[in-house]
């Protein structure tokens, strides 16, 4: 059973700037997977923050919470704000949040504020009365719309904003914020899935903006943006039956994505279908609680995987980086093997991609217990472990160590390709040439940030929020062209809290059923009901490191128990700098830990050369609470 763990995430330009330190050492000398990501994680989270309005070093001329795609303004021009990239770079941040990362609160709230405006604005695709508006695919930095002729509507972005505002909400409700769910998240929302819920079954442009069909990713991500959007309705007191009578519909009209060997990226567009739409698809409709469901086509079921497989492969002639390497070895990937822009070129953030998929993968198989082979995904299998056969093996068996083995080896080689062709500082553009493995296209494409960070979490084992796949993988038998028009209304931009007090994603307390709609600036007190003593089998405990460390080094926390790699230090965990200061050296991490666990551990410090400092003797010693109501925990410490 795999832990929460937290990520590594050090906020060294944070800590460069306190210290005054040197700039940044080359990410490539440092080596490993490990150490490379550790940094880079980093990286991504001030390049997405240096992409965000007003305050933004590469964002400086957009308003307040506008995500630019990229600093780039010509050759390609992506100084515009995307609903679809925003949303995406926003589910991660709010990700990151939930796991402690303060630093991107500002830029969350920011944002809910500015998608409240940006859903008024008159537009090419139309305007909100109708819900038309919601479909435009791109807009001015200033909040005004771009008319230029392009691919519109797009119809993922409405769903995609949901997704990320929901996650946001919950955690407001999950923490006393409930009046901000209600009154500053909900009504933008709202918009969203009525538009979903009218629009879904009409035809747009795909999220490359080139193909006018259906795209299978928009659908996928309009199916859970109405289940989890009507259970987010109920918890702050509405509700959202259209969602409820069309969520079993899309699902319905997923399944004929399907082609019997591979899941077909569009309807539409006159190609293979073999797209990297499709796995990103996946990855977006991940839910840590469902089984390897193919009617979700969760990251595990034999359908993604299969899909992992033909998506994959159809790069391997088309791109000359690849050539020499085996079917089951990681290649560089890129959007679908006909592209031509840029002459067709890997991307860093399907490469990434197509690791994420198989950490998630990874994840729900040690959460289960075992994992199944079937004759859809055992070309798969076969490729990375020769003698894999159908069946179902238990995490016991050799078989199974053996085979998750090689999917992590295989997960890891696409990170590598990835660090291979970032830029020495850590920088990524859109594509990287197929041939030379050079960056290409829009410099520091804010996407391929969150998709880093994204597959880090997973690879670290730090899942999603579940989304109700649950309740929600059953497809109707007969499947209706049916659609619902409901109300649009202007979502008011409202006051925030100066700040939120982020916690570890694990709510204890049940939702208040009585929204206070009163739009007062303080938050409301969560009122629960129970008073019952219940004693969680978990506990989230913070360690806190008071460590002074110069720029490049990392701290790490190494110990006896699994949750803290059993000592093995390529598998310790990495602490955070980001409330680091030069009065207060403080480096910390909040992991979940099985309460009442005894273990032993030790600080260590990587250097920027990959060497680890461990702490002095003896080792620390540390009991997890456990008792009625005991869900936090915290352990002050001194490097010493
Ligand atoms: C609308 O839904 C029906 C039923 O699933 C399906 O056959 C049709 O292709 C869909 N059309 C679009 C544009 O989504
Ligand atoms: C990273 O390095 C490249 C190449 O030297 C440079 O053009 C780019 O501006 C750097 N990126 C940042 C964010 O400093
Ligand atoms: C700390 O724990 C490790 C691993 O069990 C052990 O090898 C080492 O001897 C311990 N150190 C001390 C000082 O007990
Ligand atoms: C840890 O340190 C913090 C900040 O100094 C303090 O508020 C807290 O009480 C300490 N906790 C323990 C368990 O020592």
């Amino acid at each position: 059973m795999p832990s929460l763990r937290s990520w590594a995430l050090a906020a060294l330009t944070l800590a460069q700037t306190v210290l005054g330190a040197p700039p940044r050492i080359d990410t490539r000398a440092s080596g490993s997977v490990d150490s490379w990501l550790s940094n880079e994680a980093t990286i991504a989270v001030n390049r997405i923050l240096s992409n965000i309005g007003s305050t933004g070093q590469y964002a400086a001329s957009s308003k307040s919470g506008i995500i630019i795609a990229s600093p780039s303004t010509d050759n390609p021009d992506y100084y515009y704000t995307w609903s679809r990239d925003a949303a995406l770079v926003i589910k991660t941040l709010v990700e990151l949040f939930r796991n402690g990362e303060s630093s991107v609160q500002t830029a969350i709230m920011n944002y809910v504020d500015s998608q409240a405006i940006l859903q008024t604005v008159s537009n090419p695709s139309g305007q909100l009365s109708d819900g038309t508006g919601l479909g435009e695919p791109k807009f001015n930095v200033d909040e005004t719309a771009f008319t230029g002729a392009w691919g519109r509507p797009q119809r993922d972005g409405p769903a995609l904003r949901a997704t990320a505002l929901v996650d946001f909400g919950n955690w407001l409700l999950d923490n006393g914020y409930a009046s901000y769910a209600t009154n500053n998240v909900w009504p933008v929302v709202r918009n969203d899935l009525t538009y979903v819920a009218q629009y879904w079954n009409q035809t747009g442009f795909d999220l490359w903006e080139e193909v006018s069909g259906s795209s299978y990713f928009t659908v996928s991500a309009q199916h859970r943006a109405l289940v989890e959007g009507s259970a987010f309705a109920s918890r702050v007191g509405s509700s959202c039956t259209n969602c409820d009578a069309i969520a079993p519909q899309i699902l319905c009209y997923m399944q004929s994505f399907w082609t019997g060997s591979y899941m077909n990226a569009n309807f539409g567009g006159g190609r293979s279908g073999k797209d990297a739409n499709t796995v990103l698809a996946s990855i977006h409709a991940f839910d840590p609680n469902a089984a390897c469901d193919d009617t979700t086509f969760q990251p595990c079921s034999s359908r993604a995987l299969a899909n992992h497989k033909v998506y994959t492969d159809a790069f391997r002639s088309v791109y000359s980086l690849n050539s020499g390497k085996a079917e089951g070895v990681a290649v560089a990937v890129g959007r679908y093997p006909e592209d031509s822009y840029y002459n067709g070129n890997p991307w860093y953030l399907t490469t990434l991609a197509a690791a994420e998929q198989l950490y998630d993968a990874l994840y729900t198989w040690n959460r289960q217990g075992s994992l199944t082979i079937t004759s859809t995904s055992l070309a798969f299998f076969q490729d990375l472990y020769s003698s894999a056969a159908v069946g179902t093996y238990a995490s016991t068996s050799a078989a199974y160590i053996d085979i998750v083995a090689a999917v992590k080896t295989y997960a890891d080689g696409y990170v590598s390709i990835v660090e291979t062709y970032a830029m020495s500082n850590g920088s990524m553009s859109e594509q990287y040439d197929k041939s030379a493995g050079t960056p290409l296209s829009a410099r520091d494409l804010t996407w391929s940030y969150a998709a880093l960070l994204s597959a880090n979490l997973r690879r670290n084992s730090v899942v999603p929020q579940p989304w109700g796949e649950t309740g929600a993988s059953s497809v109707p038998s007969v499947c209706y062209a049916t659609s619902a028009s409901g109300s649009y209304s202007t979502a008011a931009v409202q006051s925030w809290p100066s700040t939120l007090t982020s916690g570890t994603g694990s709510p204890t307390t049940s939702p208040t059923t009585t929204p206070s709609g009163t739009g007062s600036s303080k938050p409301t007190t969560t009122t629960t009901t129970t008073a019952a003593c219940t004693t969680p089998t978990a506990v989230s405990v913070t360690f806190n490191e008071i460590a002074t460390t110069t720029y490049g080094e990392n701290v790490f926390l190494s110990g006896s128990i699994s949750q803290l790699g059993s000592w093995d230090t390529g598998s310790a965990i990495a602490l955070s700098a980001s409330q680091y200061t030069s009065s207060n050296n403080k480096w910390f991490v909040t992991l979940n830990l099985p309460a009442g666990t005894t273990f032993q551990y030790k600080f260590i410090r990587k250097e920027t050369d990959g060497s680890i400092v461990w702490e002095s003797d003896p080792n620390r010693s540390y009991t997890v609470p456990q008792g009625c109501n005991v869900a936090t925990a915290t352990e002050n410490d001194t490097w010493r």
